[in-house]
């Protein structure tokens, strides 16, 4: 049965109940974690946001009637306690608890909700994720979940705070708007009242961000939702969190650079105690594929891709030739004391690796205990396997493995890979460890196979280089944009630009990406249109909430840091969303569904 609260109010969060309450009658309510029943005497850990405490009904204190009403609890009741605080002695004590000092000696007990059996006990977070999902509002009474939602709660603070104190003002914006050129798939809403029109729900609020510069608001900023119907990683939710922002009458990079790295700096320190450096390393999008294989690297680590297509220039080796004579390139990563650690059988695992980077195969050559292990030693000389050794200025004990190919992206992007792989199997990094950059210089077009053309890298309103303009008419892929990402622990934390305000260099965008003069006015007619009216040179960038709170908390499962979040196939297994609807709904919306045999 349960019982009324009765104005009984809480005196203190179970969480801090400490060695100062002691002596003190308090009054404590939350959910039964734990219960241990030894007849005369029962335990009870009680939880809630703030931590867990123990309670004792202790016969000495209880009367009979109380010690039959505590003898009725199971786990997850939600429960009010009033008693004393006193130390716990002896073996009773538990450093490993917050509060493992003390223990609240119980005098009233109100059963204020029954529980049923939960269909996983809550702690246990190594039972089934789609089971946990499905009773998210239990997965949620972990105290795991529960601090990652505090520090993703702290995070929106600090954000708002320190924007506001850079002259920032917080603007929403429309969730049902346009279509913006973000290039995921949009989700769309149909419209009631035109039918077989839709909505886009926002991937960013990028159009909506530059209008408000252009409205004179000089520096916005936004916590908002973005949705994307693309395919889901560890890292990406449909719909996630940015923290997005503008800013007027800056022209160089440097200002949202800066800017973001006060933000950035300020978090880690709050939340993590972490100084990061006030200014971050810029390392050119050119310089991080080539020594990282990435846009994205890891500086946790080292293990840097090394060229060897001046060493291996003459080879006999038919897979170095073939890649060189199409002028491709030979590169390695070198595993230091690692020629013993892999195995034949690991080593077949990382071509196989590689092999999804559309690498055609991986090569080694170690120096192990037992000599030299390599796979192309038949079509190579010994001083051909000094000379790599030499050039890669690999040690006794070192293996180096080589991705020979025709595309330089495709021999550095697969050992970029390959040096992750290797980082987190060999536990090169440890927790704790924070590596900040900036990816600058990002081209500004990158050519599409698929279309048959060049598309913009970022999106079209991203402005060139000054000293690139030359080259948009005749070398296009030659052109660097003002675009930069900040990376954290390998992670695209955030992303942004300085945007085109200049209507040539507009004109001069669309014709390179193609677009005749009724696309632009159909795909971006009125914003294009905006930008005639007064446009301050302006900038900004988004970061990915949800990424930062991952890096912040140390998961890896973007879930983790979200509330509600989807499942990988994009549905919400609580509430099953998405699901049918009724005909009625449909008709009143113009909309007929084909039979889906789903
Ligand atoms: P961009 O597309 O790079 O830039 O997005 C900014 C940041 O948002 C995060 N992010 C995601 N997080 C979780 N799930 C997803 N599906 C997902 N997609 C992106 C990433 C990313 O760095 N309008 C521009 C910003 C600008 O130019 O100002 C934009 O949206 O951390």
């Amino acid at each position: 049965m349960s019982e009324l609260l009765n104005g009984q109010r809480r005196s203190i969060m179970c969480g801090d109940v400490t060695t100062e309450q002691i002596g003190k009658n308090i009054t404590l309510m939350g959910w039964v974690h734990r219960r241990r029943d030894l007849g005369g005497l029962i335990f009870l850990q009680l939880r809630d946001r703030s931590g867990i405490v123990q309670i004792v009904f202790d016969t000495d204190v209880c009367t009979n009637e109380l010690l039959d009403k505590a003898s009725t609890i199971k786990l997850e009741y939600v429960v009010s306690v009033t008693g004393k605080v006193r130390r716990r002695i002896g073996n009773n004590v538990n450093p490993n608890m917050k509060t493992g000092e003390v223990e609240l000696v119980a005098e009233e007990l109100k059963i204020l909700s029954e529980a049923d059996t939960t269909p996983f006990s809550i702690g246990d977070d190594g039972a089934n994720e789609a089971l946990r999902l499905k009773y998210r509002y239990l997965d949620l009474r972990r105290p795991e979940l529960q601090q990652n939602l505090v520090t993703r709660s702290r995070i929106y603070q600090i954000t708002r705070n320190y924007l506001a104190e850079n002259g920032f003002i917080e603007i929403e914006t429309p969730m049902l708007g346009k279509s913006t050129p973000e290039g995921a798939r949009d989700y769309l809403v149909p419209s009631r009242i035109h039918p077989g029109s839709f909505y886009a729900l926002p991937q960013s609020p990028q159009l909506y961000k530059q209008l408000l510069m252009i409205g004179g608001m000089d520096r916005y900023f936004q916590i908002t939702k973005c949705f994307r119907d693309e395919d889901l990683r560890a890292n990406r939710q449909p719909e996630f969190t940015q923290i997005d922002l503008e800013m007027s009458f800056v022209d160089q990079e440097e200002a949202v650079m800066t800017l973001t790295e006060g933000l950035l700096v300020k978090m880690f320190k709050e939340i993590r105690g972490v100084d990061l450096p006030e200014h971050f390393q810029r390392i050119s999008w050119t310089e991080c594929m080539n020594r990282f294989g990435s846009d994205k690297p890891d500086l946790r680590f080292g293990m840097e891709i090394q060229n060897l297509d001046q060493t291996v220039r003459n080879s006999n080796f038919i897979v170095f030739q073939n890649a060189l004579n199409s002028g491709g390139t030979v590169r390695a990563i070198v595993l230091e004391q690692g020629a013993d650690k892999l195995s034949r059988k690991d080593l077949d695992k990382l071509t196989e690796l590689v092999k999804t980077y559309k690498a055609k195969g991986l090569a080694w050559y170690g120096l192990g205990k037992d000599g030299v292990k390599c796979s192309f030693s038949k079509a190579v000389t010994k001083e051909e396997l000094n000379a790599i050794a030499d050039t890669l200025q690999m040690k006794q004990g070192d293996i180096a493995l080589i991705v020979a190919d025709a595309d330089w992206q495709t021999a550095a992007v697969s050992l970029g890979a390959l040096r992750c792989h290797l980082a987190a199997k060999f536990e090169m990094y440890h927790k704790g460890d924070f590596a900040a950059l900036w990816v600058v210089d990002f081209p500004l077009f990158e050519y599409s196979e698929e279309e048959g053309r060049f598309v913009a890298m970022h999106h079209p309103f991203t402005s060139p280089k000054n000293e690139d303009l030359q080259y948009m008419r005749t070398d296009p892929a030659r052109v660097r944009a003002k675009a930069y990402d900040v990376v954290i622990n390998g992670d695209e934390m955030g992303g942004g630009s300085m945007r085109i305000y200049n209507r040539d260099v507009q004109t001069l965008m669309f014709e390179t990406l193609g677009f005749s003069d009724e696309q632009i006015a159909e795909r971006f007619g009125f914003f294009v249109d905006a930008f005639k009216y007064g446009t301050p040179p302006h900038g900004g960038l988004a970061l990915g909430l949800d990424r930062l709170v991952m890096v912040l908390t140390d998961t890896n499962n973007i879930k983790d840091v979200i509330a509600f979040p989807k499942m990988q196939n994009a549905s919400d297994m609580m509430s099953d969303a998405p699901s049918p609807v009724d005909e009625r709904q449909l008709e009143e919306l113009a909309i007929k569904c084909e039979e889906n045999n789903e």
